[in-house]
């Protein structure tokens, strides 16, 4: 069954709600490492957290879903990189999932990414989950990522035909992820 949420961008004080919820959210998930909340307050630290992207969604209980898309770049045609978005982390409550509020989160990120005329988005995720918003293997776009994951988890969905037309090579996460050092 549906529940209403009300979805809105991030406030400094959601921050140990949000805290709470990640930890319960991926304790059922075997391929986290636990440390989503540790991403989470690097990212809202570092240049690439993008306030308006950073969403929760809310029902009477509280804080019942979070996602955050933060700023990465793909090779672009020329010498510039191709700003894009990266989505992670996604999560709802486990007593909220089912209820249809991850797949508003995404609907309310991707309404306001395309609003900004973003090129597209690239994430690690479950392609039985994402596809269903248009989320393709990222290597169909000739991407790669830059860590070892199955290449059936690495997605991406282009927003803009410029992403189809110039993205290729590996994906640039921000530095809050750990994975460029
Ligand atoms: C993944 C998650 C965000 C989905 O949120 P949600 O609010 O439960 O999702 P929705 O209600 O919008 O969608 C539910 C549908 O997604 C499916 N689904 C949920 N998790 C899935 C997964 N990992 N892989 C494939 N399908 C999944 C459900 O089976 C359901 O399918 P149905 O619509 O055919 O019945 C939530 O389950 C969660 O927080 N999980 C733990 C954290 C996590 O794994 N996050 C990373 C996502 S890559």
């Amino acid at each position: 069954m549906k529940q209403a949420v009300s979805i809105r961008s991030e406030r400094p004080e959601d921050a140990p709600e949000v805290a709470r919820l990640l930890k319960a959210a991926f304790a059922q998930d075997p391929h986290s490492d636990g440390r989503e909340s540790e991403l989470v307050e690097a990212l809202r630290r570092s240049d690439d957290y993008l306030p308006r992207l950073a969403l929760t969604a809310e029902n009477e209980a509280g804080v019942a879903g979070f996602l955050m898309m933060t700023r990465g770049f793909v090779p672009g045609e020329g010498a510039e990189a191709l700003p894009i978005l990266i989505l992670a982390p996604l999560a709802v409550t486990p007593e909220a999932q089912g209820r249809g509020i991850g797949s508003a989160l995404v609907a309310e990120a991707l309404l306001r990414a395309r609003a900004a005329g973003e090129a597209g988005v690239a994430l690690l995720g479950d392609p039985g989950y994402y596809g269903r918003f248009g989320f393709e293997p990222a290597a169909d776009f000739g991407l790669r990522f830059p860590f070892d994951a199955p290449e059936r988890y690495c997605l991406a969905l282009a927003l803009s035909p410029a992403f189809g037309r110039c993205a290729r090579g590996v994906v640039k996460f921000s530095d809050a992820f750990g994975l460029n050092s």
